[in-house]
């Protein structure tokens, strides 16, 4: 007996420091994170994609400034916050990027193929234009309050898939965004795991992305993200610009509405 009691006085030493630990772990990791908003290297691509919007390009060499974002053609300020949406002229719901690929083959001649070839980055080997002038487009909605509209049927349509899509189980591990995404206080190793199931939680999420992430030295944008948790859900390839993407992205970002957009963060 004594020697039970002595084996879980010792169990229960070895566990203390480890629950210790786990707070003072959350903590600091909150205060890098603190630390991280001071200088945020995503100005870089911020810059760059400014330069790229304004730049002559493309087989009809033309700028993207008369680029039609869903508030008229060239009006960049705020648009970010009021998408997904629907688009008469593509008859379509778009996310920016997709919206993005859209003017880059309308008005600037490229092929669809070559608009959105290059959707990901890759350091100084491979830089993303599309990454850039998303970068810069959502940076024109830092501080303005997320009002993703839900007017058209299509824009109700995509919501729904986009809510079916998020629950759906399947894969190898039977695993949905939902398996991750839905309760408090989930971590995979040091990692929060968002609850995108609140108002609370989806809007701190979606008004944080695109995000500059630190470990991978990349501004990344939410396409990345969906594509990146398909990935750790095992589940195929996303393909970007899909209807799945934007039905994802739909359900996140109305979800999201009321909360100011507060993006190109900076993430670990
Ligand atoms: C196997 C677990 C897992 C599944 C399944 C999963 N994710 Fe994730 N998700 C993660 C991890 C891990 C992170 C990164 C957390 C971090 O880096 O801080 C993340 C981050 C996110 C974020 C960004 C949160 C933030 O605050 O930055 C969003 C949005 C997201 N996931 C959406 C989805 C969607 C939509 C699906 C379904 C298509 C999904 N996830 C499926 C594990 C998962």
């Amino acid at each position: 007996m004594k020697a039970v009691r002595a084996a879980v006085a010792l169990v229960a030493l070895a566990i203390a420091p480890s629950l210790l630990a786990q707070g003072s772990t959350a903590d600091e990791i909150a205060k890098y994170r603190a630390a991280l908003q001071d200088g945020n290297p995503a100005e870089l691509w911020e810059g760059r994609g400014e330069a790229l919007w304004k730049q002559q390009r493309g087989p009809k060499n033309v700028s993207l400034e008369r680029c039609d974002l869903g508030l008229g053609a060239g009006v960049v300020k705020g648009a970010y916050a009021q998408l997904p949406r629907y688009f008469a002229d593509a008859d379509r719901v778009m996310d920016l990027e997709t919206r993005l690929v859209w003017c880059m083959v309308t008005l600037q001649g490229y092929t669809e193929a070559d608009a959105k070839k290059n959707p990901f980055g890759n350091g100084n080997d491979r830089k993303s234009d599309l990454e850039a002038l998303t970068a810069y487009v959502t940076s024109e909605s830092r501080g303005v309050k997320m009002n993703v509209p839900m007017r058209h049927a299509k824009e109700a349509e995509a919501y729904r898939v986009g809510e079916k899509l998020f629950y759906f189980r399947g894969g190898t591990h039977d695993f949905a965004c939902a398996t991750c995404h839905s309760e408090e206080g989930k971590r995979i190793r040091l990692q929060d795991l968002p609850d995108l199931t609140t108002a609370q939680g989806a809007q701190k999420a979606y008004t944080t992305w695109p995000a500059y992430r630190v470990s991978q030295g990349e501004l990344r944008t939410f396409e990345w993200r969906l594509y990146d948790c398909f990935r750790q859900q095992r589940f195929p390839e996303l393909v970007f610009g899909s209807d799945a993407a934007i039905a994802l992205t739909m359900f996140l970002a109305r979800n999201a509405n009321g909360a100011p957009f507060d993006a190109p963060a900076i993430k670990r």
